[in-house]
């Protein structure tokens, strides 16, 4: 068995927790939890980090002893991890007597190694970051990280010798090339080290809020000294007994340090070099993710433009928050936090795509097998079945190596394959027709294979979404434990089992944003609660709903006019095949297409009949925008469009296949 030891950054206890603090949290869950499942043993870390002028002058605002605001504000942070169903081994304050006897430990073994002098501290200090700036870094005059006001600080202080190691770090940097990712945060680093360092101011004696320097009470350790070694005295660095020493000897080092980038400096060339300087072992890799931006802004309590984790679980629920941060943010790039954006994935992603599948599958068991997952036919697993079960293996390959290496949102992009591949072999089948002429034993092996597929799809979803993995899970009928993601393999559900009650998983929200505003009451936090708002599911069986509506607005472009592939992948782009066309009365140029998308029959509306006679188009392969906004063209309700050439002064000319695809396959 493997260890696995991932740490959060301890947070600041200046002010509440927000959604930006939350994510980091919500990210080393899910990949502690998948680590979990993976068969490693597994120690999950986080806390706060107590000390400093930050926290000082909060206290003194708030008219609060230090110490009782510390504890007011800590006691937040950890209530918090509930209400996110993160699954910590352990939280640790840096203002606890474990913490300060290692910090000092830490100390005591860089100072005998002689790499701490005394000397003067002048220049100036950014508190919103607890970083000494020099000079020549300032940006107008203010810190150049948080852009806030800086402050002259002249000070006795003790001194690192941080320039004795610039070599060193260099050298381990080459000969350890992805000790922090990704790489661009890499590339940063290296070109810090490369332009040189100055030793570095560990001690303050303007502040009494820290842990006292060994031997010397007048000064207190620089608040970064003293947090960072919050990632050994949490495992028993500094615990003389027995026991300590043998936690510290199994977990250290650290397998990954998860942090935000704008705290990579202090963790890829202060840590390692105090950990050098101490003869320690170094942590193993430092995973740097970007920020979430609100209105373009890095979200943060000195902007005063933060994000309530309560209030948007009380909108949405957990899980469609937990699945939101997790696909839309892209390891090491910012991204946008909103409303708009979160609805926009919730409706089209969870209840249409994921909800409906699950409900489509459990309804159908109840409806036609008396409500127990039915046996199948060996000899009726043919191709399409051969091809959805080569999906779901390829789905639990992919989505363990990713989420393994952090990348969350290609992991649920897999994932959502799945699902997609299982809606439209839903459709291919047809159970509700086998129900009613074909051979039970068909219908059986259909029901069966969706049903199994489902399961595998909720043992992928364990980490992202626990609750609503339990739920799917006990909706088709599993009450087992964990399943190890080593053997996850399709074809394992029992036959004969009972299904659980059916229940909509992610109801339909049809509420505008400001309505969903209004009902938020910022109350209670109940991670199991559904959304607020919620409409009930369409039901899916035996006819089809028209599409739930997936409106997915195109992203503005950058200021080079170019667009990510993120972006690019929200429109989703599907094959269609035209089942019936008409000419839309009193109208010239439109005609009424009813398509088959794999998911879904849906209508679409389109200005093509100049190009094309309706007869003509039945039974020809087309593609389509899939997740746009419905419009109403002529009193018609149109969902989707339809891909055409339109050349200047010609006709439409309509994009067409070499072979046709089937319908649903996604155009990239
Ligand atoms: N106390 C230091 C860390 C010491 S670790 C030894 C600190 N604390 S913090 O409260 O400011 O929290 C920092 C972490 O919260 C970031 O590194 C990041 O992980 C997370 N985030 C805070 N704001 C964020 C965003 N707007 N977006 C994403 N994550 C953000 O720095």
């Amino acid at each position: 068995m493997s260890r696995f030891y991932i740490t959060t950054p301890i947070y600041y206890i200046n002010a509440e927790p927000h959604l930006g603090h939350a994510y980091t949290s919500m990210v080393a869950d899910a990949v502690a939890r998948a680590h979990r499942l993976n068969g490693d043993e597994v120690f999950f870390l986080t806390g706060t980090d107590e000390h400093g002028q930050k926290v000082e002058r909060a206290a003194k605002k708030a008219g609060l002893p230090v110490k009782a605001f510390a504890d007011e504000t800590a006691r937040k942070f950890r209530d918090i991890l509930p209400a996110l169903n993160i699954s910590h081994d352990d939280f640790i304050r840096t203002s606890e007597p474990r913490h300060h006897a290692g910090a000092q430990a830490l100390w005591r073994a860089v100072r005998d190694r002689g790499f701490i002098y005394k000397g003067k501290y002048e220049g100036w200090y950014c508190t919103v970051d607890e970083v000494f700036v020099p000079e020549t870094q300032l940006v107008d005059g203010r810190c150049p990280t948080c852009h806030g006001s800086v402050e002259k600080i002249e000070e006795e202080s003790y001194f690192f010798k941080l320039s004795a190691f610039q070599q060193p770090l260099l050298d381990y940097y080459r000969q350890h090339p992805d000790f922090v990712v990704p790489s661009g945060r890499r590339n940063e680093v290296l070109s810090f080290l490369e332009a040189g360092l100055d030793d570095l101011s560990i001690s303050r004696t303007s502040l009494t809020w820290g842990i006292p320097v060994p031997d010397d009470p007048a000064h207190v350790m620089y608040v970064w000294f003293d947090a960072l070694t919050n990632y050994m005295t949490a495992v028993g660095y500094g615990d003389p007994s027995p026991d300590a020493k043998a936690r510290f000897q199994t977990f250290w080092p650290a397998d990954v340090h998860l942090i935000g980038k704008e705290i990579v400096r202090q963790h890829a060339i202060y840590w390692p070099a105090f950990l050098m300087a101490a003869s320690l072992p170094l942590p193993k890799q430092i995973v740097s993710h970007g920020w979430w931006l609100m209105d373009g802004a890095k979200m943060s309590k000195s902007l005063g433009n933060v994000a309530r984790p309560e209030d948007y679980i009380e909108r949405f629920g957990l899980d469609a928050i937990r699945y939101f941060v997790f696909r839309e943010m892209v390891l090491g790039q910012d991204a946008n936090f909103g409303d708009e954006a979160i609805l926009t994935r919730y409706n089209a992603d969870l209840a249409n795509d994921f909800g409906n599948l699950v409900s489509r599958a459990t309804t159908m068991i109840h409806r036609y097998c008396e409500g127990r997952v039915p046996t199948p036919e060996p000899s009726l697993l043919r191709e399409p079945e051969q091809s959805l079960t080569a999906s779901a293996h390829s789905a639990i390959d992919k989505a363990r190596r990713l989420t393994l290496a952090f990348d969350l949102s290609g992991a649920l992009r897999e994932i959502w394959d799945l699902v997609a591949a299982s809606n439209r072999y839903i459709v291919a089948r047809e159970p509700w027709k086998l129900a009613k002429s074909g051979t039970s034993a068909e219908l059986a092996t259909t029901l069966f294979v969706v049903a199994d597929t489902v399961r595998v799809i909720a043992e992928l979803l364990r980490p992202f979404m626990p609750g609503t993995a339990e739920k799917t899970l006990t909706l088709v009928g599993v009450t087992a434990e964990p399943q190890s993601w080593r053997r996850l393999a399709t074809g394992t559900l029992t036959p004969g089992i009972t299904l659980g009650e059916t229940l909509p998983l992610f109801p339909r929200i049809e509420q505008s944003i400001e309505e969903l505003r209004a009902m938020s009451t910022g109350e209670s936090l109940d991670a199991n609660q559904p959304p607020a708002a919620a409409a009930p599911a369409p039901a899916a069986v035996p006819s089809m709903q028209p599409p739930a509506a997936a409106p997915t607005p195109v992203p503005a472009s950058g200021v080079d006019g170019l667009i990510s592939i993120d972006d690019f992948m929200k429109v989703e782009l599907r094959v269609a095949k035209v089942l019936a066309a008409e000419r839309v009365p009193k109208s010239k140029k439109l005609l009424k297409l009813s398509v088959d998308t794999g998911v879904d029959q849906r209508t679409i509306v389109a200005g093509i009949a100049e190009a094309y006679e309706p007869d003509a188009l039945v039974g020809r392969t087309i593609a389509v925008v899939f997740n746009l906004k419905p419009a109403k063209l002529m009193g018609i309700e149109s969902n989707g469009m339809v891909l055409a050439a339109s050349v200047e002064g010609g006709k439409p000319e309509l994009v067409s296949f070499d072979t046709p695809p089937p319908p649903g396959a996604r155009v990239r």
